[in-house]
C-alpha cells in the first residue's frame, strides 16, 4: 500500500468564471515560465493516511463470488484519432464504433459480426475530434463523450440508443465559458448528479451539475505538484468516491467529498473501472517493464489479482461485466477478454481495430 499523497495539494473551487480564468491564466504563465509551480488553496490534505486506511480496510475478500451471467451485448470504442491505421482519414476514426460481444449470435442473424455500427449521428454545429471517455447516464440512457481536442475541449451529450444503434446529438454539456479548466479531457464519471471529467493539461478534475439548467455551477478539483505536470487519465466513481488515474505521480487518487483519501500506487495508470459487486478497482498500467491490469481491493487498496498477456503492452479503456474483464489494447489493436476470478485470458473479442482504442463502454443496445 502506498498512501503518501502528501506531495500533492488539492483544492476545490466553486463556480466563478472569472476566478477560473484567473487561475487558468496563472497556470499558463507557470507553464510558459518552464516551471509548473501550482499553488492552490489547500483545503484538505490527508497526510500519512495509513491510520485512516487501516480503519477502512476490512477483511480480505476472495476475488471469486461465483458465476454471474453477463448482460452486455455490445462494446463501444472511442479512438485516439491518428493516421497510423487509417491513412485515408486525416483524423483517424473520428467516431464511436459499436461492436458485438457475441459474434456467433450476430452471424446467426445474418449481420456481419465485424461490421461496426457508427454510434454518433452527424453533429450539427459541433465538431467532434479526439474522442476519449464515455459514460452512460443511468437515468436517461444518454451517452456523454469527452472530446479532447485541445482548442475545442468539451463534453457532448447524445440521446438514447435508436433502433439502428445510433444516437442523436443533444447538447454540449461543458464548458460554458471559454476559459474553463476543462482542457484535454479524458475520463468521465458521475457522482451525485455531477459529471466529472479528468483533464490531461490543467491538473484538474472538472465537475458539472448536468441536471441543472444553468451549468454555471462548474467547479474544479485542482491539483498541484512542484516541478511536474499533473496528467489525469481514467476516472471511475463508486460509493461517494472518485478514483482518478494520474500518470505523473504513478497513482490512482481516491477522492471522497473532495478530500484526498488515498493514493494507490501503480506505474503509468490509464484506464480505471470499478467492479461494484466484488468491490474491486481495476487499473490498466502501460508501464513498459510490467504492463498489466491490476485489481485492487477498494477498502484495503492492496492488489488481489493481475491480468497480463504478452501482447497487452498498452491497455487503455477497461470494462467489467459479470465475471469478465474487457481491455481495449492500443498496441495489439484488439479488445481482449479475461476471466476475473482466475485471471486467465479467455478470448479476443474484437480484432484489427482501425485506430488506437481509447475509451470503452459496455451496452445492451
Ligand atoms: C439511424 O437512424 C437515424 C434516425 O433515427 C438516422 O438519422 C441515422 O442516419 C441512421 N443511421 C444509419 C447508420 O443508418
Amino acid at each position: 500500500m502506498d498512501a503518501t499523497p502528501a506531495e500533492m495539494d488539492v483544492a476545490m473551487l466553486d463556480g466563478g468564471a472569472s476566478r477560473t480564468s484567473e487561475r487558468l491564466r496563472g497556470y499558463r504563465r507557470a507553464l510558459a515560465g518552464g516551471a509548473v509551480m501550482l499553488a492552490f488553496v489547500t483545503l484538505a490534505i490527508v497526510i500519512g493516511g495509513a491510520s485512516k486506511l487501516a480503519r477502512h480496510s476490512g477483511h480480505q475478500r476472495p476475488v471469486s463470488l461465483g458465476p454471474r451471467s453477463s448482460r452486455a451485448t455490445y462494446v463501444y470504442i472511442s479512438f485516439h484519432g491518428n493516421h497510423r491505421r487509417s491513412p485515408t482519414q486525416d483524423q483517424g476514426v473520428n467516431q464511436i464504433y459499436r461492436y458485438t460481444l457475441r459474434p456467433a449470435a450476430m452471424a446467426a442473424s445474418g449481420v456481419p459480426p465485424d461490421a461496426p455500427v457508427h454510434v454518433l449521428q452527424h453533429v450539427l454545429g459541433e465538431h467532434t475530434r479526439l474522442l476519449r471517455g464515455m459514460l452512460l447516464e443511468p437515468a436517461t440512457g444518454d451517452l456523454f463523450v469527452a472530446n479532447a481536442y485541445y482548442d475545442d475541449s468539451k463534453v457532448l451529450r447524445f440521446g438514447p440508443c435508436e433502433p439502428n444503434g445510433s444516437r442523436a446529438f443533444v447538447e454540449r454539456v461543458a464548458p460554458r465559458v471559454q476559459d474553463s479548466r476543462l482542457v484535454h479531457p479524458y475520463g468521465l464519471a458521475l457522482l451525485d448528479e455531477t459529471l466529472y471529467a479528468t483533464t490531461q493539461d490543467t491538473g484538474s478534475i472538472v465537475g458539472v451539475r448536468v441536471a441543472e439548467r444553468d451549468r454555471a455551477l462548474e467547479h474544479s478539483l485542482e491539483f498541484g505538484r512542484a516541478g511536474q505536470k499533473v496528467a489525469f487519465r481514467g476516472l471511475a466513481s463508486f460509493d461517494g468516491c472518485l478514483y482518478a488515474a494520474e500518470e505523473g505521480s504513478s497513482s490512482v487518487l481516491k477522492l471522497c467529498d473532495g478530500v484526498l483519501r488515498a493514493s494507490i500506487h501503480i506505474r503509468k495508470p490509464i484506464g480505471v473501472v470499478v467492479d461494484e459487486r466484488r468491490r474491486l478497482l481495476f487499473v490498466g498500467s502501460r508501464w513498459r517493464k510490467r504492463p498489466r491490469v491490476a485489481a485492487f481491493d477498494l477498502d484495503s487498496h492492496t492488489t488481489v489479482q493481475e491480468y497480463t498477456l504478452g501482447r497487452m503492452t498498452h491497455p487503455a479503456g477497461l470494462a467489467v461485466d459479470g465475471d469478465r474483464l474487457y481491455v481495449a489494447e492500443q498496441d495489439a489493436l484488439q479488445v481482449l477478454e479475461f476471466d476475473i476470478p482466475s485471471g486467465q485470458f479467455t478470448r479476443v473479442v474484437v480484432d484489427d481495430l482501425p485506430d488506437d482504442p481509447e475509451g470503452m463502454l459496455l451496452t445492451t443496445c
